[in-house]
């Protein structure tokens, strides 16, 4: 899958008006100080981000789009952008007050190595912010979701649509503060504080 502006955000807008957009009003502006966000993408949170609260921003992703270079970002904004892999985060232990990845460990190959360096990464008392799409635990949907999930690994870059991310969160050494399942449990967003 190509996660150009045009293809994908086209594809996600059923998702975001059944949900996804509302997850993100109430995720995003909690960002504040020090933000990371891992895998932006076409730059989608961006609209989001109350800032006037944070003081840095570091986007990082397998690759930066054009959309996001040309995003409107206040003049006094401290921002970098990074490539590489989230499962080898290129930054000091405790460097940042807010985490941020959307729709990311769907696709990540080692998704407990990449929330280890998330962890890693964040102040004591900073905040992960996340939004994922997990395996419903619906009668059909859940079965449905596992028997797609070979075909549209292929199709949509190593997207898995039979992961519990929210279960491999609640793992790590960090409290959670709220969870909130969507779109018949097969969406999550949350904050976890560590
Ligand atoms: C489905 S898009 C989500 C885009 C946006 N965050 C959103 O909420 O719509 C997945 C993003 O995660 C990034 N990504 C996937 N695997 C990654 C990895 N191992 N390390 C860093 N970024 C990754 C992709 O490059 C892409 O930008």
């Amino acid at each position: 899958m190509e996660y150009g502006k045009s293809f994908y955000d086209h594809f996600m807008h059923p998702l975001e008006k059944n949900g996804l957009a509302e997850a993100r009003e109430k995720l995003i502006p909690q960002a504040q100080g020090a933000v990371l966000e891992i895998g932006p993408g076409s730059g989608i949170n961006l609209r989001y981000y109350a800032f006037d609260q944070i003081d840095s921003l570091s986007l990082f992703d397998q690759r930066i789009q054009p959309t996001i270079e040309s995003f409107a970002f206040p003049e006094t904004l401290s921002l970098a952008t990074t490539i590489g892999t989230v499962e080898s985060l290129p930054y000091e232990d405790e460097s940042f007050d807010t985490v941020i990845a959307c729709l990311v460990f769907c696709s990540v190959p080692d998704t407990q190595k990449g929330l280890m360096e998330i962890q890693r990464v964040l102040k004591p008392g900073g905040r992960y912010l996340f939004i994922e799409h997990i395996l419903s635990d619906g009668p059909i949907l859940g079965p449905a979701m596992n028997m797609a999930t070979p075909l549209w690994k292929q199709l949509a870059k190593g997207c898995h649509l039979n992961r519990r991310t929210d279960q491999r969160i609640e793992e790590l050494d960090l409290t959670i503060k709220e969870t909130h399942y969507f779109m018949r449990r097969s969406f999550v967003w949350g904050v976890a504080i560590k």
